[in-house]
């Protein structure tokens, strides 16, 4: 609930139809959800690079990246990571709005945020993919390439996802990606494939 009172929605100047017809972009939130090193980042990051150099306005809110600015005041606890992920659906609500194919890149473990941002991209009828990036624990560790994992193993960090602290996969997710058997293009075009089907890219 909003803290403020005395506060007024104010609805602008611009239908959704009008900003789409003026602008020729539809905007959509894809969540990537998974593990730390299931390759989300990479995927978004590809995905990314393809949409834009193709003519598409798309952008990546990337978790660790947030992390470093938006949301520099939170942790890893369940609350502070609820909040990561509050905060990033208002915002790739917002992107979404605007235009934007939004891409999200954060591990967001728990099913009830994750839902939370799907319906408030819902209420504001915009479309909300949630990929799965399905990539089983071993392989995660095994790339470790920020050496996190060998970190939490030796107990120098706590409350690690996967390791300490809970990971709850997707129950119906628009797409899973399972890193360990697909290239990293075998998984944009399996993103641009949804896309395409949602008639939110064409290209
Ligand atoms: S989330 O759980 O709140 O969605 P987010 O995606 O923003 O997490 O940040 C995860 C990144 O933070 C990881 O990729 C990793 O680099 C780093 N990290 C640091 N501590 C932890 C931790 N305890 N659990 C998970 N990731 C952590």
């Amino acid at each position: 609930m909003a803290h403020s009172t005395n506060i007024t929605w104010h609805a602008g100047e611009l239908t959704r139809r009008d900003r789409v017809a003026a602008l020729k972009a539809r905007g959509c939130t894809m969540w990537f959800t998974g593990l730390s090193a299931s390759g989300k980042s990479t995927i978004a990051a590809a995905l990314e690079r393809h949409l834009v150099q193709s003519g598409t306005m798309a952008y990546r809110l990337d978790g660790d990246n947030i992390r470093m600015g938006l949301n520099r005041n939170l942790g890893f606890s369940a609350e502070d990571r609820a909040e990561n992920i509050r905060r990033i659906g208002e915002v790739s609500r917002l992107f979404a709005d605007a235009g934007v194919v939004t891409l999200t890149s954060f591990i967001s473990p728990y099913v009830a945020d994750r839902e939370a941002c799907r319906g408030m991209h819902v209420a504001a009828d915009l479309p909300f993919l949630e990929v799965f990036v399905d990539t089983p624990i071993a392989v995660c560790e095994a790339r470790d390439p920020k050496g996190l994992y060998k970190k939490a193993r030796a107990g120098q960090i706590s409350g690690f996802t996967g390791i300490d602290d809970p990971y709850e996969p997707p129950q119906k997710p628009e797409l899973v990606l399972r890193t360990a058997e697909l290239s990293v293009q075998q998984c944009v075009e399996e993103c641009l494939t949804l896309l395409r089907s949602r008639g939110i890219v064409s290209k």
